[in-house]
């Protein structure tokens, strides 16, 4: 199929934070583009914004200021839709409302070529349902960019259920073109990225509902744990509670209130007081002058044992066996299914259940799991949590054993599947479920949140590494410590288990 050839004027319509950045990506490959907004001052306004933006380039180097003057040449301020009549790809960034859009679109059929491809930038809106008012809805299709548009490497390529496969491949090939990767995804509710996301909050919230820890402390785990970029507490802050909350509401009734989506209340508070984040002053985090963050709660102790036994396989904490020696600590190994034993003390990877009901299951005394991490050597959070039956002593232990590792230790109330597990196993059940459902195919899934959201590792790749036997199992163990189909295991996960296939 044919890419978008240079020569090829792109009509953008909408010139707020969208459609401005996304007029500096085909301009920067080389098209002409025409820029159009309902309120005039806003494509001055967008394009002065590109204007500043580029001139930070320059001036790290990272582009010439000729290019730049090039580059802005393109980019031709529109007064009129008419002035698409030649565009081939028309990309819209206006307001998210589905008649608004869909009245746009049809005075674009009414101006454009038969052939001109009609790209909405929806974040929420069916492409479907758009297109249902459409005379040539085969043209249409999303192509959703990520903020800031020229820097965000991702673009979610979303067909309606009547968009042609000709329009699809065009507009990935040209988006490739352009530098961006492409992921395919139908048009469903908050198609790849936004769907798929929404655990990474949500497991957060509610363990914060549930006072398994504070707002820093759960964040340090996220970031230094998990090595995402931010914690989510502090990215909700980012974005804003106004935007996230409406975002996961929105996917929430869509999927018919599928518990999976459920939206928390901690944060519509947020939203009801005001409090939208880092925008307002106050959210989460206190950002008004003066206010210092909060920092996590990290616990800790002197003793350290001398000598541990390995009992059995640790699974994905298996990397902790290499940790162990080199911080001096002699280690036996014995036969068993996956324990660190010293003193009386049993240390054991979360598998979903909280320490009290394992402790119970396995008659283990002092039974202290610890959580998922995403490199055991090179990260520096772990967290940990004790059964009610266990000692304080065997609690400090435990921590100090940590702390010989060089860990911050984090101690959580006794939460099912603790933190990063928790998150990642959920991250990649709702994957599978998307990949389950064909909204995409797996591999997709990794490339989107990697290059959508900056993902340190794809949920997909990530339960692999964890290993799907372990993965199911701490879903299983979610959804009966709490009941909930929330935690349901995905089908496309069971299968691959049962297989004993990768998922990617
Ligand atoms: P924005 O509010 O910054 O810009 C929207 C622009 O569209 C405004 O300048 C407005 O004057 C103009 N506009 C409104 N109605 C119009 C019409 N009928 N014809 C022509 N121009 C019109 O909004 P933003 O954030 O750029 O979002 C635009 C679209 O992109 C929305 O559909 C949004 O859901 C989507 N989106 C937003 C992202 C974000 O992070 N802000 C990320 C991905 C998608």
């Amino acid at each position: 199929m044919p890419t978008l050839d240079k020569n090829i004027t792109i009509g953008v319509i909408g010139a707020g934070t969208m459609g401005a950045g996304i007029a500096q990506v085909a301009a920067n490959y080389g098209h002409t583009v025409r820029l159009y907004d309902l309120d005039r001052a806003a494509v001055k306004n967008g394009i002065a914004g590109l204007e500043k933006g580029l001139a930070r380039l320059v001036d790290r180097g990272r582009i010439t200021a000729q290019a730049v003057e090039d580059l802005l040449a393109r980019i031709v301020p529109c007064d009129d839709l008419s002035d698409m009549a030649d565009a081939g790809l028309v990309v819209e960034a206006i307001v998210e409302n589905l008649e608004v859009k869909q009245t746009l679109f049809q005075a674009l059929e009414s101006v454009c070529d038969q052939e001109t491809i009609l790209a909405s930038n929806t974040s929420s809106i069916s492409i479907t349902a758009i297109g249902a008012v459409l005379a040539r809805p085969e043209n249409l299709l999303g192509m959703h960019f990520f903020n800031p548009a020229p820097v965000m490497k991702l673009v979610e390529v979303i067909s309606g259920l009547l968009t042609s496969t000709k329009t699809i491949r065009t507009v990935a090939d040209t988006a490739t073109a352009w530098g961006k990767q492409t992921v395919l995804a139908k048009s469903t509710p908050g198609f790849i990225v936004n769907r798929v996301a929404r655990p990474f909050y949500a497991e957060s919230l509610r363990l914060l509902e549930e006072k398994a820890a504070d707002e820093s402390t759960l964040d340090a785990i996220l970031r230094d744990a998990g090595g995402f970029r931010m914690g989510p507490f502090e990215l909700m802050d980012l974005i804003g509670h106004d935007v996230n909350y409406a975002v996961t509401e929105t996917v929430f009734n869509a999927y018919f209130q599928d518990q999976r989506f459920l939206p928390s209340l901690i944060q519509k508070e947020l939203v009801a007081g005001g409090l939208l984040g880092r925008k307002s002053g106050q959210g989460f985090y206190d950002y008004r002058e003066g206010a210092q963050k909060p920092l996590p709660q990290f616990a800790k102790s002197e003793f350290y044992p001398t000598e541990v036994a390995i009992l059995g396989e640790l699974g994905a904490a298996a990397s902790l066996a290499g940790l162990i020696s080199t911080s001096g600590i002699s280690i036996k190994s014995e036969a068993g299914d996956g324990y660190i034993r010293f003193a009386d003390v049993a240390l054991a990877l979360t598998d979903g259940r909280t320490a009290t009901k394992r402790s119970a299951d396995e008659g283990i005394e002092n039974l202290i799991v610890f959580d998922l991490m995403s490199d055991y050597a090179a990260q520096k959070v772990i967290s940990l949590a004790a059964a009610l039956q266990a000692s304080d002593a065997a609690l400090n232990q435990a921590v100090g054993f940590f702390n010989k590792l060089g860990k911050n230790v984090v101690v959580l109330q006794d939460s099912p599947g603790l933190c990063l597990m928790r998150t990642v196993c959920m991250l990649a059940n709702e994957g599978a479920d998307a990949a389950y459902q064909g909204v995409c195919d797996v591999a997709d899934v990794d490339r989107a949140m990697q290059y959508g959201l900056n993902y340190p590792r794809g949920p997909m790749q990530w339960a692999d590494s964890i290993g799907l036997a372990a993965v199911t199992k701490v879903l299983e163990n979610l959804q009966m410590h709490y009941g909930l189909d929330r935690y349901r295991t995905s089908l496309l996960l069971q299968q691959y288990h049962a297989a004993n296939i990768n998922l990617i």
